[in-house]
């Protein structure tokens, strides 16, 4: 057995938390053989609730859940982190777009950011999901001058699970015979799923569906595929968001499969022409514990101009918070 390794999660009692805390205390995020202590960050009056998950946790008697600290205090929380999803911050409610969000949540993630540069490891592997995510992981990343921005990255793996997945449905297959589909850009309506890359039983998706479908429904209907859940549910995606982000760390802590790429919201660095400066929806491969950008790819027109479209959005997003950099 391996030595412990330190999980934290912000929002700790919230619905995502709830589906995604006994999912990593069972292995599925780090592997069979790998303890982890989870370090569990609350708002002070959210703490009572957090005491049941973590009486829940115990009665679990999971074999590698090696402790539990509750706490309300991000210096406690990330203290040491090896890991840090940071989900805690407000979901959008109907007729809101994820961006509508900035301002009643970008304020969590300064604070955070510097906590977790103050007192996280330093090759500390961060996930953030609280919406809108691409910026908060911005925000973040801005206030922790001292670690590599690399180590902060946005959650697009629900995206890129829902691509595969409608994909399957429309051609009739399974889900593990679509391979590398790509979400660039934002986590929001302007995310871009591209197929042209993709194949399905190793045949190119893009031979198997025409560009109609692909355009005008197969694009719009994984953009507001969270939109449509709120709208189903009354609320949003909760066990779909937990799972993503355990393929999300899974992928980075453990590996990706030779030749098979994910897709990570990560800080741009030139790739593609999408100048540095942004937290951008990447093709990944990732091995030893690092990732790396797909390069080479083919970008056509009709891929350039959705890429840039996403990209300008990131960039004013990025504008209406650029005072809570450090
Ligand atoms: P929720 O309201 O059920 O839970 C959020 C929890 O965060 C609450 O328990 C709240 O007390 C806590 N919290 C608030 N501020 C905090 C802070 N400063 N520090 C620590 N904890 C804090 O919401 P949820 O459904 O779990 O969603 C959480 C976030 O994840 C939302 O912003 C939602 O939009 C986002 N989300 C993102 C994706 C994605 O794909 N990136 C998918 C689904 C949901
Ligand atoms: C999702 O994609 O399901 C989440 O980001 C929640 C939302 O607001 O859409």
């Amino acid at each position: 057995m391996k030595e412990p390794v330190r999980v934290a999660v912000t929002g700790a009692a919230g619905q995502i938390g709830y589906a995604l805390l006994f999912r990593i205390a069972s292995g599925d995020m780090l592997g069979p053989d790998q303890p982890v202590i989870l370090q569990l960050l609350e708002i002070t009056p959210a703490l009572g609730a957090l005491e049941g998950v973590c009486m829940e946790l115990n009665d679990c008697a999971f074999p590698l859940l090696a402790g539990i600290v509750p706490t309300d205090d991000p210096n406690v929380a990330f203290k040491d982190a090896d890991y840090a999803l940071l989900v805690g911050a407000m979901p959008r409610k109907a007729g809101m777009e994820r961006k509508d969000l900035l301002e009643a949540n970008g304020g969590i993630f300064g604070p955070q950011g510097k906590a977790i540069n103050d007192h996280a490891s330093r090759d500390v592997k961060v996930l953030v999901v609280g919406n809108p995510a691409n910026t908060n992981a911005l925000i973040a990343q801005m206030n922790a001058p001292d670690l590599d921005p690399k180590c902060f990255t946005a959650m697009v793996r629900l995206d890129h699970n829902r691509g595969m997945s409608q994909l399957a449905e429309k051609t009739g297959t399974h889900n593990t015979d679509v391979k590398n589909m790509i979400i660039w850009g934002n986590h929001s309506a302007t995310q871009y799923p591209d197929l042209h890359h993709t194949t399905v039983k190793g045949q190119p998706a893009l031979e198997l569906v025409d560009m109609d479908w692909y355009d005008n429904t197969y694009i719009p209907e994984v953009q507001q595929r969270g939109a449509a859940i709120i709208k189903a549910r009354g609320a949003s995606s909760a066990a779909s968001a937990a799972s993503a982000a355990i393929d999300h760390m899974r992928s980075w802590a453990l590996g990706t499969p030779e030749g098979e790429w994910v897709s990570m919201g990560i800080p741009s660095d030139g790739s593609y022409d999408i100048e540095p400066g942004v937290i951008y929806g990447y093709p990944c491969t990732c091995k030893d514990g690092k990732y790396e950008i797909v390069q080479g790819l083919e970008i056509n027109d009709f891929s350039r101009a959705k890429m840039d479209a996403t990209d300008k959005e990131l960039r004013e997003e990025r504008s209406a918070v650029e005072k809570l950099f450090a």
